[in-house]
């Protein structure tokens, strides 16, 4: 890039002066860069114009997930939920960022019980009392990208079922609470792995959230698993998802053979699973869909 100067309207396009905008960004970044830190590439900070427009993809992306938890219920398949999302998304201008995403089958993932992530929907898998469901949303709407998942409960569910499900959602809220500008993308793990440790829990390891925005999975990698203080550093304008895998037993997982997608615990036990997309601003994170 040219250098700009102080006085040049920021290359994010906001109107303002380099120097009242961006530069002393920069300059932050550089100083904690100099001290060894972790920082973004300047291309993951998006400018305001893409966050206007990210802002919309993610809006659609809730209101799907609205969609599905107005007709979530035992006895459907999950066929059905993928033909909601698939409908909801295409009649409101959207693309489901899923479908043929690497050779991905369908328009949703819907992870039931021992399903970690990645459970591909199925007219022959059939909602019953009992279950937990994580319904994974992702969407594209004029190019750009959002996502987020739910945990849904079908009937009275089990007591166990009942906590894990309700220790993820207060993980993901930590998780948020500790995504702070300025400070570490290890911090948002450690605040999940903590308490999900703390309740006997398990959060898987080498699966984590990513950025997002321009394309579907972008960096940063965000591990749930990690250290305060270490890992990149969280600028504004930065947009990435929370979605910490928490499991009854270990953090360990199997692959399906056949269909090359579907997570599974390793002993069979439950995981949950809840994504917040999420953008850093200079007044704290906001939730863009959840
Ligand atoms: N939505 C998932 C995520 O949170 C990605 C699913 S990729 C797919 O990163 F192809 F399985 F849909
Ligand atoms: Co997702």
């Amino acid at each position: 890039m040219e250098k700009i100067n102080r006085n040049d309207p920021c290359w994010c396009g906001s109107g303002k002066k380099y120097k009242k905008c961006h530069l002393p960004i920069e300059e932050k970044m550089m100083y904690y860069y100099n001290k060894g830190h972790i920082v973004p590439d300047l291309d993951l900070l998006k400018t305001p114009e893409e966050i206007e427009f990210i802002r919309k993809s993610a809006d659609l992306n809730t209101a799907v997930l609205d969609a599905v938890a107005r007709e979530i219920r035992a006895g459907m398949s999950t066929e059905e939920i993928n033909t909601i999302v698939h409908e909801y998304t295409v009649s409101h201008g959207g693309i489901p960022a899923p479908l043929n995403y690497e050779g991905y089958p369908k328009s949703v993932c819907t992870s039931i019980n021992n399903e970690i992530c990645h459970g591909i929907p199925s007219k022959d898998i059939i909602l019953k009392e009992g279950d937990i469901i994580n319904v994974d949303v992702s969407t594209i709407l004029d190019g750009y990208f959002s996502d987020a998942s739910r945990m849904f409960c079908i009937g009275e569910i089990p007591e166990n079922a009942r906590k894990l499900v309700d220790v993820t959602a207060e993980c993901v809220e930590l998780g948020l609470a500790a995504a702070k500008p300025w400070g570490f993308l290890g911090d948002i793990g450690h605040a999940v792995n903590s308490h999900a440790i703390a309740n006997g829990y398990s959060v898987v390891r080498d699966i984590g959230g990513h950025g997002i925005g321009l394309e579907f999975h972008e960096d940063p990698f965000v591990s749930f698993v990690s250290q305060p203080g270490t890992d990149m550093l969280l600028v504004p304008g930065m947009i990435f998802t929370i979605e910490p895998m928490v499991n009854e037993g270990t953090h360990k997982y199997t692959v399906d053979r056949k269909n090359g997608w579907t997570v599974r615990t390793k002993d069979n036990k439950l995981s949950a699973q809840i994504e917040y997309m999420v953008l850093i601003t200079e007044d704290g994170p906001e939730v863009l869909t959840k």
